[in-house]
């Protein structure tokens, strides 16, 4: 039995048409929150976790991202020549951060397909995969939790939010069986982006999951689901029913602060939430904020 998981898989390959113009020649993971690229948050939590080996599902378009992760020689050089340490160690930060490695998914048929691409770098071993939308608060840490419940119940593990019924078509929806641990369910179905009415709970899947290998196997035969795309969603529904061949679903409840970046709205509001909370920006933009908020109708 595994008892130390290593490696975290991160779709990167959507074309992030909701951010146009802005992603018309730059992947949408490339965005700044704040001062840091979204993905970079991404990679740090999953380093946090103990995950170093991260192998990204990136497609076409996509340099920016491996040059990220990549040592800018040049722009280094400049730095030490100039003495500026803070500078070069900012730029220093997401080169030294994980081992990274890529993987294109050529077409993209959806999330399920983009894991599926994972399988020759990950083999027969559970692992962590984490969607770039959903920037986890480092403060409250949740994939600790994920991979612990995975090992302990040697099953595959999701990250559900509860959230307002009027927001659940957006999502995977769980439903799920009480267990021990309050913070911990048994899912007993999945369904992907349900309408209100036909959706099992309020009980959303956020973009964490702690996957065993035998998502691989369900994968290779999962026919496209919502949208004419290969749901990951759709594989879990069929191990959530299945446990004795493929370890069954468990849910850790998340109850933390998490940030959407997949849109504007949500965007512009993680940006300003994770900027209130910074040493070097929050001094000056809470009073600034306060004050222009006033002067809203
Ligand atoms: C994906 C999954 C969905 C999950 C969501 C979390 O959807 O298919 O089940 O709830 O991520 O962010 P997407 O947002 O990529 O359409």
């Amino acid at each position: 039995m595994v008892t130390h998981i290593t490696k975290a898989v991160i779709p990167a390959a959507g074309m992030g048409t909701r951010f146009l113009p802005a992603t018309k020649a730059m992947p949408k993971e490339m965005l700044p929150v704040v001062d840091k690229p979204a993905i970079q948050y991404v990679v740090e939590e999953a380093v946090a976790a103990g995950l170093t080996d991260v192998l990204m599902i990136t497609g076409r378009n996509k340099n920016a991202l491996e040059n990220h992760f990549d040592r800018v020689t040049e722009l280094e050089a400049v730095l030490i020549q100039k003495g500026d340490r803070d500078r070069l160690a900012k730029v220093n930060e997401s080169t030294d951060l994980a081992d990274m490695h890529y993987v294109r998914q050529g077409d993209p048929l959806g999330l399920g397909h983009a894991v599926l691409r994972a399988k020759m770098h990950v083999g027969r071993e559970p692992f962590a995969v984490l969607l770039g939308d959903d920037i986890i608060d480092a403060r409250d840490p949740l994939l600790d939790k994920m991979l612990s419940e995975q090992i302990t119940r040697n099953t595959s593990v999701v990250a559900l939010l509860e959230v307002d019924p009027s927001q659940i078509h957006l999502y995977g929806a769980a439903a799920i069986e009480k267990t021990d641990d309050p913070d911990v369910v048994r899912i007993t179905g999945l369904v992907e982006k349900p309408a209100a009415e036909d959706a099992p709970s309020n009980l959303a899947i956020i973009g964490r999951y702690v996957l065993r290998p035998e998502v691989f196997d369900v994968l290779e035969h999962t026919k496209p689901g919502k949208g004419n795309e290969i749901q990951l969603t759709d594989a879990l529904q069929e191990m959530a029913v299945n446990p004795e061949t493929t370890g069954g679903v468990y849910g850790v409840i998340f109850r933390g602060r998490r940030y959407d970046t997949g849109d504007r709205l949500d965007y512009i509001k993680a940006i300003i939430q994770l900027a209130v909370d910074r040493d070097d920006l929050g001094v000056e933009l809470r009073p600034w904020l306060k004050e222009f908020t006033s002067t809203l109708e």
